[in-house]
């Protein structure tokens, strides 16, 4: 009777330690092992497809902005100007966005001297803004623009040097006055007293 249950207890204890045993070799990782490595490859590929999926949208989304960026500078947007000269004359122009009343002057053969070429140095490039509505719409002038327009000829309210006022779409439709005279310096002789 003893040694019957000795041997059902041994039996059980067997039992579990074979039981034991391979959960602890399954715990060491035998199956583990390579579900993780597994796990681990899944991952690196996972990564890998996204980066390249990353890196083939990327290009793909760089190339469009190139792409676009190229469109908009082969068709630059323009504004529509016309100046006025000193007999009343007309003359309407396509201006690009950014380009100065003086480069659209000159590219346009319209006389308006800007004799220092945009340096802030003569007033040769002043032009009357003709509707006080545009001339709201303009960049406040520098302290500097403002020193050479008070040595301007006929100078007004809405004067502004030409070299100074820059083509944005606000101005579409702008109208500027050359005045009938300009002062400049190196012919005149006047010399610019210093502030
Ligand atoms: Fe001389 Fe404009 S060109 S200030």
């Amino acid at each position: 009777m003893l040694m019957s249950k000795l041997s059902r207890v041994g039996l059980l204890l067997f039992k579990e330690l074979s039981r034991g045993k391979s959960r602890a070799i399954t715990g060491a990782g035998y199956t583990q092992t390579p579900f993780s490595q597994y796990l681990q490859t899944l991952q690196s590929e996972t990564k890998v497809s996204k980066g390249a999926i990353f890196q083939k949208y990327h290009h793909f989304s760089s190339a469009a902005t190139k792409d676009s960026s190229e469109e908009g500078s082969e068709e630059k947007q323009t504004i529509s100007v016309t100046f006025v000269d000193k007999d009343g004359e007309e003359k309407h122009i396509k201006v690009p966005i950014g380009n100065s009343m003086l480069e659209a002057a000159h590219e346009n053969d319209i006389e308006l001297e800007g004799a220092c070429e945009g340096s802030l140095a003569c007033s040769t490039c002043h032009v009357i803004v003709m509707d006080v509505e545009y001339y709201n719409k303009l960049e406040d002038p520098t302290d500097e623009e403002n020193d050479m327009l008070d040595l301007a000829f006929g100078l007004t309210e809405t004067s502004r040097l030409g070299c100074q006022v820059i083509a944005t779409p606000e101005l579409d439709g702008v109208r500027l006055a050359i005045p009938a005279h300009t002062r400049n310096f190196a012919v005149d002789g006047y010399v610019p007293k210093p502030h």
